[in-house]
């Protein structure tokens, strides 16, 4: 694809293992100008996401500009999930040293940058809290304009996963999120209500083992260690949860979607960071977000197969 019909995207993450697959699919598959990647507490601390990112995008090559993200929730205590992530937050296989450092620039202020540098609107692609999202809104309001949509991994429609009401990325900060689906950005909501069903199988790890390329090595052990914990809780394979917010920009046709208003709960003692989805529309008020429900899990799967199939290739 020319590089001008690519979609200008800045990644902003908390790698974590599927945050990691997500960027993967994002660089492998061809369609997007990755302007910047940013880095944001969540699966682990900002210091361990930040090297995490360095990482993962030395591994596939991305050479983009890498920038710190926030140290901490604009609002809340830092939550960590060691237990899904491991101690390093990609724990699993050897992972190459930096290539690069990070910008001496933060995050929002890199994300400033290149916006104000790219002429079409750019599309922010988050699968971590939304810490660095709610706060560049805060500091760039001028900027507000120029971004396309905001398609993000967090929240579901009918539960949560981290709490019975909350998922994990909303329930970390839940006042960034409430900034961002309050902005009037157009949203792509990838729950958990479709992350969940949107599951790469032990069996595709050996499809994903058979690809033998530099990055297909390290894809298909990071599945194993996800599914490890997963697999403790009755999933028949790794939930792919921040790859659904990247594969909706490409393949839109392989989800069902609904546009829903969606109201982000910031306090209370049951249902702090849980995304009230109001389904039958009862409040009268315009959709905030078009919520992902369901997917092609097969098709999902040939597609993300698909992109990391390309680092077996010479010229991407
Ligand atoms: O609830 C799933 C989300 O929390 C994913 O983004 C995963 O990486 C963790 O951050
Ligand atoms: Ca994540």
């Amino acid at each position: 694809m020319t590089e001008t019909k690519r979609i200008p995207i800045i990644l902003d993450g908390d790698p974590g293992h599927d945050d990691a697959i997500s960027w993967v699919l994002a660089h492998g598959c061809g369609q997007f100008d990755i302007l910047a990647v940013t880095s944001v507490g969540g699966n682990q601390t900002i210091e361990k996401t930040t090297y995490n990112t360095l990482r993962v995008c030395t591994l596939i090559g991305l050479n983009a500009p890498v920038a710190r993200g926030c140290y901490h929730p604009l609002n809340t205590e830092q939550m960590n999930a060691p237990t899904v992530h491991g101690e390093s937050g990609l724990d699993g296989p050897a992972l190459p040293e930096p290539a690069f450092a990070v910008q001496e620039i933060s995050g929002i202020e890199l994300w400033a940058r290149v916006i104000r540098n790219c002429d079409r609107k750019v599309t922010i692609v988050s699968t971590g809290p939304l810490t660095n999202t709610a706060a560049f809104l805060l500091a760039h309001p001028e900027l507000k304009d120029r971004i396309e949509r905001i398609s993000l991994m967090g929240g579901g429609c009918l539960f949560g996963n981290w709490t019975p009401a909350a998922e994990f990325n909303i329930l970390v900060d839940p006042e960034a999120a409430k900034i961002v689906f309050e902005s009037g950005i157009p949203i792509l909501m990838a729950g958990i209500d479709v992350t969940e069903k949107a599951l790469v199988t032990p069996a595709d790890f050996e499809r994903i083992r058979a690809l033998n390329n530099p990055v297909s090595d390290i894809v298909w052990q990071w599945l194993e260690f996800f599914y490890r914990f997963h697999k403790t809780m009755g999933y028949e394979g790794a939930p792919m949860h921040d790859p659904c917010a990247v594969m909706v920009l490409i393949h839109p046709e392989i989800f069902t979607i609904r546009d829903f208003y969606v109201q982000i709960e910031t306090c209370g003692d049951y249902c702090k960071g849980a995304t009230i989805t109001d389904w039958h529309g009862t409040l009268g008020k315009t959709p905030n977000a078009s919520c992902l429900l369901d997917l092609d899990r097969e098709a999902f799967v040939n597609y993300l197969i698909d992109s990391i199939r390309t680092y077996g290739e010479v010229e991407k």
